[in-house]
Parts: C-alpha cells; structure tokens; sequence
C-alpha cells in the first residue's frame, strides 16, 4: 500500500528542489542575455521611409518648357523627340508626360493615336493615361515623367 519510502526521499528531495532552482535561475539570467531563442520573426522590416522630397528646389530657375497646354490634344498626345518625352492629355486640363523611349527595345515612339502612344519598331502601344502597355511586345509601361502646368505652359519638372 503506502510505500514508506516517501518520508525518507522527502528530505534529500527538497535539497535538490533547491539547487536545482538554484541553477535554472543562472541559467534564465544567461538565456536572457544572449536572447536567442525567439526567432526574429518579421525582423526589421520597418521601411521607415521617410519620403525624401527635396524640399528646397530651385527658386523660379525654371524647367524647360515643353508646349503651350493648347498643344497638345484632348484624348491625344505629342512626341516630343528632343527631350524623349510624350506628353499627353487623357481628359481635358489632365496632362501627363511618360519617357518617349519605348521598354521593348529602346526604340523612340513616334505617334499618338485613338488614346495610345506607339512605338513603330514593333508595334507596342502605351496607354496616354499612365503609359501602361495595351499591346505589343514592350515588356514594361512607359515610365512616367514629370511635369508641372504652369498657366497654359507645360514644363519638365526636373
Ligand atoms: S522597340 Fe518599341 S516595340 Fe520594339
């Protein structure tokens, strides 16, 4: 029934409870330290992105004008070959500019028609409203450019 060996293993039993927190205790405080067990998980994947807009840019120096907004059409474009940019005006007093220089294969488009932009090398065409390409084999939209309206004047923004 009631093993007797109960009572005796009490004693030595309760020393070795001790110790052995004794020991863990150390253990616990250099596991903390080196703290390594917990997988860094996600790490620090916190893009802290500060938006670094230059703030600060040139006063009134000016960007090279491009056209009068009344050059270019509603629903249409321009290519402008010099400056490899084509600005367009998806809707009306909405102007966009994208790279002139087609992704495909570096081609410089060379016409805008029925809302795209083409490039005549391979038959790519780009979307006036953010250049994504609608057809052919260009592998990439055409990039945007940036732009500022100034009154009735477009200019590159630098
Ligand atoms: S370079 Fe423009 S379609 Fe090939």
């Amino acid at each position: 029934m009631t093993s007797a060996s109960f009572h005796p293993a009490a004693g030595p039993a309760r020393r070795t409870v001790v110790a052995a927190a004794g020991a863990a205790g150390l253990t616990a405080v250099l596991a903390a330290c080196g703290g390594s067990d917990e997988d860094a998980s996600g790490g620090g994947a916190a893009s802290s992105g500060a938006p670094s807009e230059e703030a600060g840019g040139g006063d009134g120096g000016g960007g090279t004008e491009l056209a009068a907004t009344a050059d270019i059409p509603e629903g249409g474009g321009m290519v402008f070959a010099d400056q490899k940019v084509v600005v367009t005006q998806p809707s009306a007093g909405e102007f966009k500019a994208f790279s002139a220089i087609c992704t495909h294969q570096g081609c410089a488009v060379k016409s805008v028609s029925d809302g795209v932009i083409n490039c005549p090398c391979h038959n790519s065409n780009f979307s006036i409203t953010d250049g994504s390409v609608r057809s052919g084999p260009a592998p990439k939209p055409l990039p945007a450019v940036r732009i500022t309206v100034n009154g009735d004047s477009i200019q590159l923004a630098g």
